[in-house]
């Protein structure tokens, strides 16, 4: 059997936790690959007497919530375990069964310090700053680039939990108090608060790797999860207004040890509108009123941080570079009913670059800078769409409109979402 990735399209918060709960009952697990608890997906349950009960999740995959699913956190990712351990008890709390996840050894852990430092640097970048969400994720990369980082394992190994975190700190230490004149940290400090999570992270933990190996060997179904998304991608991304993982396909592999040929389903998710949480370029946002209308519609606030998210209109070179970068199978799209109401549906087709036409993303990230959207206007709908579960349910207009987006972003739309709910959705082709 396949292995499954579900991958953002744009800059994130395209719905990436619905569409993962949503194919929960089909799978046996769910794979989280990159990112942390920089991530933010919410997860709208509805029970079966039409109760429905809204889920925050920042660290752990969106499968957790589906019963018998084995929610397993991969070696890509970077773990606050204060986060991890209060997710799982808000969880449990609410009578979520949690007792199945299993965590990568080799993955690596957000210390104190790392927080410390995504604060205060981008406190000193002051209006060149990323618009980080402060979570000590990228220094937390940063150090694993460096070969200086603190793994999952090392906790379980006093001496060497010690002698790493001596290391890391000779290097950060210098950094906060003689760069941005803050108080240093004392090792003893960090290894103890580190330690304090060991006996409970133990039996969660395992060689990641090697358990979803050995389930592809059972024909079982793995699915991978990404966090943020293709344009926030390190290496794809509008750097250096990115996150610091790979959040492609490419990093679907890397960051949970199944190779390349095992994956052969990819599911883009892509917004039915653009939007995007932190600085750098967005050549369809809107600044004015209709911006603020889609951040109303779609109740457009960061789940992480709360943040107002910028919006824009549709974006189908953006979509079109997902497809491409991520060999997309499929698209969900998802809010399409945030839509509705509008006279005409602008979407973007290409940019306009200093009087030159791009169908492709700019080489130059300075042209894509001065892109300038050029739309293609397709008429509106009134009806309320909530209600569709076939692609024929659908108002004419919403039809055409996903057939133009379909057109125009290079792989079929096999999901719509026409609401936050599980069962809000148009399945168009069966995605398992
Ligand atoms: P993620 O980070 O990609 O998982 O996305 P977020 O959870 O941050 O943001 C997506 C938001 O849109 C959540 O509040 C979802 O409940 C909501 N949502 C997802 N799909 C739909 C949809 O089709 N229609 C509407 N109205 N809301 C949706
Ligand atoms: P989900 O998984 C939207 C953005 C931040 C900032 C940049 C770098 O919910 O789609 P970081 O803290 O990662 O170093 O911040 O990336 N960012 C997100 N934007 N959705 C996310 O996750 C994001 N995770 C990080 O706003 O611009
Ligand atoms: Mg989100």
């Amino acid at each position: 059997m396949p292995a499954i990735a579900i991958i953002g399209a744009q800059w994130g918060d395209e719905g990436k936790g619905k569409a993962t709960d949503l194919l929960g009952s089909n799978v046996d697990y769910v794979v989280k690959f990159n990112g942390g608890n920089n991530a933010g997906h919410t997860v709208v349950v509805s029970q079966e007497d039409g109760h429905s009960e809204k889920y925050a999740l920042h660290l752990l995959p969106s499968g957790i919530l589906t019963p018998g699913v084995t929610p397993v956190i991969g070696n890509g990712v970077v773990i606050d375990l204060s986060v991890l351990f209060e997710e799982i008890d808000g969880l449990n709390a609410r009578g979520v069964d949690t007792s199945l996840l299993r965590v990568s050894a080799n993955a690596h852990v957000i210390a104190d310090y790392n927080r410390q430092l995504d604060k205060v640097t981008e406190r000193f970048l002051g209006s060149r700053r990323i618009g980080t969400t402060g979570r000590g994720i990228g220094p937390t990369y940063a150090d694993k680039i460096n070969r200086i980082g603190i793994r999952v394992q090392d906790l379980f190994d006093e001496k060497i939990l010690q002698a790493k975190v001596e290391g890391a700190l000779e290097l950060k230490n210098q950094i906060l108090t003689k760069i941005y004149n803050r108080r240093g940290f004392t090792v003893d400090a960090v290894v103890e608060e580190l330690r304090s999570y060991a006996a409970r992270l133990a039996p969660m933990v395992c060689d990641t790797g090697l358990l979803l190996n050995q389930a592809l060997d059972r024909d079982e179904v793995v699915l991978l999860e990404a966090g943020q998304a293709t344009l926030l991608d390190v290496d794809h991304g509008t750097y250096p207004f990115v996150t610091s993982s790979s959040a492609t396909a490419g990093g679907a592999c890397t960051g949970s040890g199944i190779p390349p040929t095992r994956l052969d389903q990819i599911i883009a998710i892509v917004k039915a509108y653009t939007t995007r949480v932190g600085e750098g370029p967005f050549p369809t946002e809107l600044l004015d009123d209709q911006g603020e209308f889609l951040r109303k519609a779609g109740w457009e606030y960061g789940t992480t941080t709360g943040r107002p998210r910028r919006c824009g209109w549709f974006d189908a070179v953006i979509a079109r570079y997902a497809a491409r970068v991520n060999g997309v199978t499929d698209f969900v799209l998802t809010k399409l009913d945030v839509l509705t109401g509008l006279e005409q549906v602008p979407v973007c087709v290409a940019y306009d670059v200093d009087g030159v036409r791009h169908d492709e993303m700019p080489v130059n990230q300075t042209d894509f800078h001065h892109a300038v959207p050029i739309y293609e206007y397709l008429p509106g709908w009134w009806e309320d769409i909530s209600k569709a579960r076939t692609f024929e349910d659908l108002p004419a207009n919403a039809q055409a409109y996903v057939k133009r987006v379909e057109e125009l972003s290079g792989a079929r739309i096999s999901v719509i979402g026409v609401g936050p709910g599980r069962h809000e959705t148009v399945v168009v082709h069966p995605l398992i």
